[in-house]
Order: structure tokens, then sequence, then C-alpha cells
């Protein structure tokens, strides 16, 4: 896998800046600077990056993000970058938002932690009364957690343990598409579907099975000319495993709303409605792992919203703080509660920093940004120009297929657009992680190179981004991608 910034060799061939000199405010330090020197030295020498071949630093720079405002950051040179992966799908709001900081610095001299075992404190109250306020149908529950995977890891626990609560014990299976990424942590590396990050770690604990993903460019010969039947195959290969494995052993299928490993696969018409109507059958949890999908990214707070579906567990993390702090949590249907309302069962699980008072102001005024910017909004009216502005690189030879939804995009990369041919492991090599990554950070732009699946280049910037932002990715994008080609 690549990194936004994995520095690879050819960062002294990377283009020239499309917009002219970016950086450089008054005064800022070069690389020679002794400040700067001795920052990368500790980095390189301490710091261990994740999902990063540190050795690729050995003889580079470790790119230093010191600071962010609105839609860029900032790095210890003061060159200024275009955040267009709202840091890791994170920064719904922008950076450098004070009110936000303040809430939590608040929060922090009034109670700065007490722990949500066993006791409440006001500020988490709060939130996941809001929250159940905003989520759709009868997600009424929040669980907090601190990151993403500990979401999706407590909402498998969750269904096994309600499962064995209502005398079903054999359901403990998890259903999810292939290549998905559900996060790291054991569990949730055994519902994510990317072998390639699973395999250090085998055997992971028993029970995830794979089933395909919505890649209609991908799509199989017999549907290829047909979404909608595309859907109902993908969606219906979820019934045939749910029989293949036994529906009295299958707990629950985790999808998100849009995929986002592989590069943004959104869901064919139909596709969520049938699933739903599958899960009902065969009385199987349905989970909506909206980790990136949820707060504003697709226009919406919650993804299963825009395809209409009612999932009964959301899982959600990231766009809840913008990243001002760190949060996530699972919101959880009535009916999955209601076991564990009367009598003596209790949900035998918990993490000492869940709804951490600090993350939990901090979501609040995330959520207040949201309102009074009408975030939803500025998604909503600008994502046609989203799509439009990306769709103009189509007349690159290299970019084969532009999609996602609302402020989400993938950007597959081919070698032959006629045949869809995509790229050898070795050319990806030398154009993802050799050329594409750097080039693209040296340019201006943050984004990200994935060859997790088939090469994309994906873009998930800040809601409050508007065309001239857009416009500004396309430029970049154009001039790299173009010298991309010419390399090949
Ligand atoms: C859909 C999905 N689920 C879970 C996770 C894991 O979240 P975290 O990195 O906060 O543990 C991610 C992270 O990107 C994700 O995209």
């Amino acid at each position: 896998m690549t990194t936004p910034h994995d520095p690879g060799q050819a960062a002294a061939n990377a283009p020239s800046d499309p917009l002219g000199p970016i950086a450089a405010s008054e005064g800022a330090p070069g690389s020679g600077d002794p400040a700067v020197l001795a920052m990368q030295e500790s980095a390189r020498r301490h710091l261990w990056l994740h999902f990063t071949r540190m050795s690729s630093y050995a003889d580079g720079e470790v790119p230093v993000i010191v600071r962010g405002s609105g839609q860029y950051v900032y790095d210890q040179k003061g060159k200024r970058y275009l955040d267009g992966l709202a840091g890791l799908f994170v920064s719904q709001i922008g950076h450098g938002r004070k009110e936000v900081a303040e809430a939590g610095a608040q929060q922090g001299s009034e109670l700065a932690y007490f722990p949500l075992w066993s006791y409440a404190h006001p500020r988490a109250i709060e939130l996941a009364e809001r929250l159940a306020t905003l989520a759709p149908g009868d997600l009424n529950r929040v669980f907090f957690t601190t990151s993403g995977s500990e979401a999706v890891e407590s909402a498998w626990k969750l269904a096994k343990q309600y499962f064995k609560t209502i005398g079903e014990p054999g359901r403990y299976k998890v259903l999810s598409r292939d290549i998905a990424y559900h996060g790291t942590s054991m569990g949730a590396l055994a519902i994510t579907g990317l072998p390639s990050i699973k395999e250090p770690f085998e055997p992971l604990p028993a029970g995830g099975v794979r089933v395909p993903n919505t890649n209609f460019y991908r799509a199989p010969g017999f549907v290829a000319d047909d979404l909608e039947g595309f859907g109902r195959w993908a969606a219906d290969e979820i019934e045939r495993a749910i029989l293949r494995e036994g529906p009295e052993s299958v707990a629950a299928v985790f999808l998100e709303p849009v995929q986002n490993s592989g590069g943004c696969f959104p869901p064919p018409p139909g596709y969520f409605a049938r699933v739903r109507e599958i899960c009902d059958r065969y009385g199987v949890i349905l989970v909506s792992d909206e980790v990136i999908c949820a707060f504003g990214r697709l226009g919406y707070y919650f993804g299963s919203e825009r395809y209409h579906y009612q999932p009964d567990i959301i899982t959600f993390a990231k766009g809840v703080t913008s990243g001002y702090s760190p949060l996530g949590g699972m919101l959880v249907s009535d009916r999955l509660m209601e076991p564990f309302s009367s009598g003596t069962a209790t949900f035998l699980h918990g993490v000492t920093f869940a709804g951490h008072p600090v993350s939990s102001a901090v979501a609040l005024a995330n959520l207040d940004v949201f309102e009074q910017e009408d975030l939803l909004g500025n998604v909503r009216a600008n994502e046609a120009t989203f799509r439009t502005t990306l769709e103009k690189l189509y007349d690159l030879p290299i970019v084969g297929d532009v999609r996602g939804d609302g402020y989400f995009y993938g950007i597959e990369l081919v070698k032959d657009k006629a045949t869809r041919e995509t790229f050898s492991d070795d050319e990806s090599e030398r154009l993802l992680r050799g050329f594409l990554s750097q080039a693209l950070f040296d340019a201006g732009l943050i984004c990200r190179a994935d060859d997790r699946g088939d090469p994309v280049i994906q873009l998930a910037p800040p809601l409050t981004c508007g065309p001239e932002h857009f416009t500004e990715m396309e430029q970049i994008l154009r001039s790299v991608l173009t010298e991309a080609w010419s390399r090949i």
C-alpha cells in the first residue's frame, strides 16, 4: 500500500508546481535550517509512521505538517498544500477552527476525564442524544469508542453477544466485501477484505466471509452493461454466501455506503434495498460502516440516508469531531438494545477513553459548525461541479474511471482505456510508489495514491471546499498524471 506521502526515488523529477510557487511564507525556514534538520533527524530516529515503509525516509525528508488553515495545511518550511483528503477522511470542517479547539479546552478545564464505565458525563449524554436525533429510524443508542476500528470491533462483539443473549448462540460469522477496509485491530482486520494487510497476522479470529464489492467498472461480463442487474447480482451474492455458510451461523453483514478501499464504489440503484430484504429474511444484522461516509462526506449526516436504507448499527468515527480530538462509536437500534435493557444482561465490553469528555465537547462544537455553515447543503450544492471538474481528466489516456458521490471520489488509472487493462505489480510499484505519491505531494496536493485494489487516486476534501478548490485539484492532477503517462 502507498500512503499520500511515501517518498519515492523520483522526487527530483516531480513536475514543476502548476500553480506557481505555492510556498514560503515570509521568513519560513529552508531545508538547511537547524530546527528543520533536528526535527527531521528526530522523526527518522524515533517516530514509527503507520503503514509506511520507513526505509524510504532513510535518505528522503519526512513530510512534517505543522499547521492547518481552512482547506490547506503547511509544512515545516511554510509550503502550502491543498488538503484533498481531509487528513485521512477526517477534517470535514477544515483546519484551524478556534471555536472547536476552544470547546475542547473549556471542557478540559471543567472535567478532563471520567469514564463511561458505570458513570456518565454531560457531554457524552448530550452528544448521544444529538446523534440519535440525527440518525435514521430507531438508531437511538450510542456506544462510544475512540476509533473506527474499535467501533467495528464493538459492532461485531455486540452482534455476537446479542445472538447469544436471545438464544441463537451459533451466529458469529460476518460478511464483508472484497478489498473493503474496516480497520486494523484483530477483529476488525478479520472483517477487512484486503489479503495483503491480513496475511502477516493470520490466523485471525474465525468467521470473516467475503462477498463481491460493487465495482461496476470491473463488473463481470454478464452484467457489465447493466448497472441495476449488477447491483442485484452483487446483493444476491450476499444471500448465496449466507446460505452457503448456513444462516444459523451468520451474525452480521458489514458494508460501507460507498466502499472506500479499491477507490470509491457507490452502491448500484436498488442494491441496499435488496441487501436489507436479505438481512431481514435470514435474521442477519446489517451494519453500515460509516467511519468515512458519515458526517457530510456524502452530503448527509449518514450515508445510509443518502441511499435510503435502514441499518441496524451504524459505526462512525473520523468526521464526528473533524479530528479536533479522537472519537468513534456505534449507533444501535432499539431492537438490538432491548435484551440489554432489563434484568442482569450486560454488554461486556468497554475502553477507557471512549466518549472522552473533551472529544464529546469537540464533537458537539463540530456539529454546531455543520449547522451554522450548512455544510451538508454546501456538499449537495457543489457535488455535481466536483464530479464534472474531475471528469475533465477523462481526456488523459491514463484515466480509466472517475467514480464516487458527494465529496468522495476515486480516479482509477489504467494502462489501456479501451481494454481497461490495469498495470502490472511492477508498473504499479514504479508508478504509484516511485512517482505519483511524491509528485502529487510536491505539486501541493494531499490525496491518496493507492494500489490495494487496482491503482486509484482518492479525493475526499474538507466539506468547506468549493469550485476553486476542485479546479486546483484538477490542474495538479492533470499536470502530474500527464507526466506519469510519459514515464510508462
Ligand atoms: C470504513 C472504515 N472502517 C473502519 C476504519 C478504521 O478506523 P480507525 O482508523 O479510526 O481505527 C476505517 C479507517 O479508515 C474505515 O475507513
